[in-house]
């Protein structure tokens, strides 16, 4: 969305002379060539481009594995409000490189999930019953007061998919907002519902057949369930609206219970490492099974562009889990399911360093040794020779949205993005990434947006940004 788009569309083709053809192809930094392989592993935090340059918008999403391939569900969002865009389906072979397959359910004409409405929360199911992939979601007003569990149902697992309305339980629908599903390896899927609830679901996948587990709390929200052995581990967070705060877990031997409380997913007061759990995916392999933990770095009203996704490896051990460490850049084996640690970038510019970073506005030297700026525009240019380039910078609760642009050596923008720099508490951490380039000359650049992320909710509480501050750390380049 935010990348200027190259991909040739049918219309240019058709009129397009073959020498000219082979120039837009060389000349565009997401040539077909160039697309496989831009990232070697799974970055947390930041924006990622898909196949074609634009941002993935997958929010509250889950990922089902099918014939081999990796496929993710999610909310597709605007960077103006928060009205029902469609839930996206891209796809993928190592989880790192996503293609864009399709608006898997597009916003409908009219109904519950017609426009101005909310849908969240998509996750996808195949019913082995039935061979039909099932769609489950949170549908609602845009103020959040006629919520209920719909569904949609479709024969190929890109999609499109139909939908279908509530699901019933007794003839009801379920009048419930967070939800989320679990499929066990008897096969049975089950409905999750904030608070704990869990809804055993019939054998076609289309109802509700049975009250698996009542209410146990209020909040725990987001709710995502995962099993290793005989133990099931039910995730989920507190209520704060986008706001980010220490989720929590229970763990039980049945999905009836009794379930234990037991603690933080993430260390305290990393409010588990800024981010809110949606899904848990077990990457299966030869040698280990890595959990994952999928969550979401929410930023309003910039849901599109700067809202960003955190996946992280969790450590299972007996009844207990956790995901200690932040790894900013992690690899996940498909074949064997080991995940190793890497390091982001080969090369560091400190942001001192005035031969490589040029200033532009009132920039000041900040704690932890950054250098920030809070005034519209103010902005910080490096010109590099290389095929990928990042930066970190200290997310804090003044943070604000920044502009990052990229030019090639024509003065051409070959990419923009926009990313959030607000954090409840500082953290210095990577901030943006791009994909792999041809090798070249670039022109980076990062500006104050002089906009932040900041919104109400429902009973009217103040939440996000106190400032508009973009910092810089370190400038990282690959060769
Ligand atoms: C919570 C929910 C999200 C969304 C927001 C809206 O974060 O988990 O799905 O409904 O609230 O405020």
């Amino acid at each position: 969305m935010h990348v200027i788009n190259l991909r040739l569309n049918t219309a240019m083709k058709a009129s397009t002379t073959p020498a000219l053809l082979v120039f837009l192809l060389t000349s565009s930094f997401l040539s077909l060539a160039q697309k496989q392989g831009a990232y070697n592993a799974i970055y947390s935090g930041i924006p990622w481009f898909d196949d074609s340059g634009n941002v993935v918008s997958a929010h509250g999403a889950c990922i089902i594995q099918d014939k081999g391939r990796f496929y993710l569900f999610g909310e597709k969002h605007s960077d103006t409000n928060n009205a029902f865009a469609g839930f996206t389906c891209y796809s993928s072979a190592d989880l790192y490189n996503w293609k864009f397959e399709h608006i898997a359910l597009p916003v409908q004409a009219s109904g519950k999930l017609g426009p101005n409405r909310v849908g969240e929360r998509p996750k996808v199911m195949k019913c082995p019953g039935t061979g039909e992939y099932v769609m489950y979601m949170h549908a609602d007003t845009l103020g959040y007061v006629d919520q209920y569990v719909g569904y949609a149902t479709a024969k190929n697992i890109t999609g499109p998919y139909t939908f279908r309305g509530p699901l019933l339980f007794d003839g009801k629908p379920v009048r419930k907002w967070d939800m989320g599903s679990f499929q066990d390896k008897d096969g049975a899927g089950y409905i999750l519902i904030h608070g704990g609830e869990i809804y055993k679901l019939s054998d076609d996948y289309k109802s509700i057949a049975e009250s698996v587990n009542k209410s146990m709390t209020s909040g725990f929200e987001a709710p995502a369930i995962f099993r290793k052995d005989s133990i099931y581990y039910f995730l989920g967070s507190d209520l704060t609206s986008w706001e980010r705060n220490d989720n929590y877990y229970f763990t039980a031997t049945s999905l009836k219970g009794p379930w234990t409380k037991r603690s933080f997913i993430a260390p305290e007061g990393t409010l588990t490492w800024n981010s809110q759990t949606t899904f848990v995916l077990p990457v299966v392999g030869s040698k280990e099974t890595t959990y994952m933990l999928m969550a979401d770095r929410w930023s309003f009203p910039k849901q599109a562009s700067a809202a960003t996704y955190v996946w992280q490896m969790i450590t299972v051990s007996g009844t207990s889990i956790s995901v200690p460490l932040y790894w900013e850049a992690w690899q996940v084996s498909t074949t064997t399911g080991v995940a190793t640690r890497v390091k982001v970038g080969e090369r560091a510019i400190e942001n001192a360093d005035k031969k490589y970073i040029a200033y532009s506005g009132k920039w000041q030297n900040d704690t932890l040794s950054v250098r920030s700026a809070n005034e519209k525009d103010a902005s910080f240019t490096v010109k590099f020779k290389g095929t990928q380039i990042g930066f970190s910078g200290l997310a804090r609760p003044d943070g604000g949205y920044a502009r990052v642009t990229l030019q090639n050596s024509k003065g051409k923008t070959i990419l923009s993005s926009v990313i959030d720099m607000y954090c409840k508490y500082p953290v210095l951490t990577l901030k943006f990434l791009s994909p792999v380039l041809p090798k070249g000359n670039y022109i980076f650049t990062v500006s104050v947006l002089g906009e932040r992320g900041n919104w109400s909710d429902k009973r009217k509480n103040i939440y996000g940004s106190k400032g508009n501050v973009v910092s810089l750390d370190k400038v990282t380049i690959n060769e």
